[in-house]
């Protein structure tokens, strides 16, 4: 098995790298990353030299690029990360979302249905990896189902709505074997600090403060990422192409209250007198279209495939905390850009 996974190089995508590296020998394992600002192959030291995992340097917005490595390596499967993936990035700069994170799916489509047509038995399946931010936001009540109405509200989540249309067209048109996930927030060790958590745990660190938009009470529902890798692992062995998926963490907390406990272990961790970390908390102007509540109905996945959370989001936590605290080089190079220019120079585009 020849399997492309895009955007590896990212957070959730070098979790998921590493686990099909190590957990299946017989498959080798293409990460195809174009490395902007958000891809770091620092995430995979551990694993780079492994004779099953291979690097290329690409941008799926280049539907030439992309075709010709598609007819030369005629993968048998495409795991798909690769997005622009931060909602404020999304409200300045919407069109980079438009590229990457559609018309880039639509060139992997294109590419995945032709080698599809020419060999249907050797392409098995094209997964793509989306977010439950496409549902747009809930009341007090009620949780995202795999049936919910898609009503995104911010130039991101409308782009992954977009690209989660076209799988389904390609998958009803062309019958591309494919499927789609929806998952929720995800937090862990990798996690790029421009999103909540670890830009807290990094202004904590460094005694900044802690921006909290709006009055703190927005609901989101976090993952702890390597179970969102595990996830994809099941589906990816056991769905049915067709299928959509909703992963979650039945884990619902408001911004404040993570900040809030977040504070509480960093105090401790630290040596900072309780309370210390706290006083840092200050509220900003909130994002426009801010969605107010995500919750995912994860159901279906666990009864049909057996999946479930392994961690508790304390648990979690203290264990993101502890990473970033003993990788303190990686939360330097990623906010100095350093690291970028070091990696450009050892791979060149194919
Ligand atoms: P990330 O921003 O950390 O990583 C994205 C990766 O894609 C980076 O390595 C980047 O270099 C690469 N990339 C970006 N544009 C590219 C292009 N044009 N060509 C090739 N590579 C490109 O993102 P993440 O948080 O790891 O999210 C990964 C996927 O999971 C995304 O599709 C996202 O929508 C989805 N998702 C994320 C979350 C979350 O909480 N982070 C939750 C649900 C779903
Ligand atoms: O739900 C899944 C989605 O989760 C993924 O699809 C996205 O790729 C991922 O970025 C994430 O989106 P969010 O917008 O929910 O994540 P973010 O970390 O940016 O924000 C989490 C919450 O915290 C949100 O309600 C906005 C708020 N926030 C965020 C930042 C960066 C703040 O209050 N202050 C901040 O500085």
């Amino acid at each position: 098995m020849k399997i492309l996974i895009t955007g590896g190089a990212g957070f959730i995508g070098s979790h998921v790298v590493r686990l099909f590296v190590n957990t299946y020998p017989n498959y080798t394992i293409y990460n195809l990353d174009k490395l902007t600002y958000a891809g770091n192959l620092a995430n995979l030291k551990d694993i780079e030299s492994k004779p099953n995992y291979k690097f290329i340097k690409g941008d799926i917005v280049d539907a030439e690029f992309i075709n010709k490595l598609f007819s030369e390596h005629k993968f048998n499967a495409v795991i798909h990360l690769a997005a622009e993936s931060h909602v404020d990035r999304s409200i300045t700069n919407p069109l980079e979302f438009v590229y990457t994170n559609v018309i880039g799916t639509v060139n992997l489509l294109n590419a995945a249905k032709t080698i599809y047509k020419e060999d249907i038995s050797a392409f098995k399946l094209f997964y793509h990896v989306s977010t439950d931010e496409v549902y747009g936001s809930l009341g007090e009540t009620g949780m995202f189902l795999e049936t919910t109405a898609y009503d995104p509200h911010s130039p991101y989540s409308a782009s992954k709505a977009s690209s989660d249309h076209f799988v389904r067209a390609y998958h009803d048109t062309y019958g591309l074997p494919a499927l789609i996930s929806n998952c929720s927030n995800n937090y862990g060790p990798n996690h790029f600090p421009e999103k909540l958590i670890p830009l807290c745990i990094s202004n904590i660190k460094n005694n900044k403060p802690l921006p909290i938009y709006g009055k703190g009470e927005n609901i989101r529902d976090w993952l702890y990422v390597i179970d969102h890798a595990r996830a994809i692992d099941t589906i990816f062995h056991k769905a049915k192409a067709g299928s959509t998926y909703n992963i979650g963490g039945h884990n619902e907390w408001t911004n404040i209250d993570v900040i809030k406990l977040l504070c509480k272990i960093m105090d401790r961790k630290l040596n900072r007198a309780e309370g210390t970390n706290e006083k840092l908390i200050t509220y900003v102007k909130d994002r426009a279209g801010h969605d107010l509540r995500y919750a995912i109905d994860s159901t279906k996945l666990q009864n049909d495939l057996g999946w479930k959370p392994s961690l508790q989001f304390e648990e979690g936590l203290e264990k993101t905390v502890d990473w970033y605290l003993t990788n303190e080089e990686w939360l330097n190079h990623v906010t100095s850009g350093d690291y970028q220019k070091y990696y450009e120079q050892q791979y060149v585009k194919r």
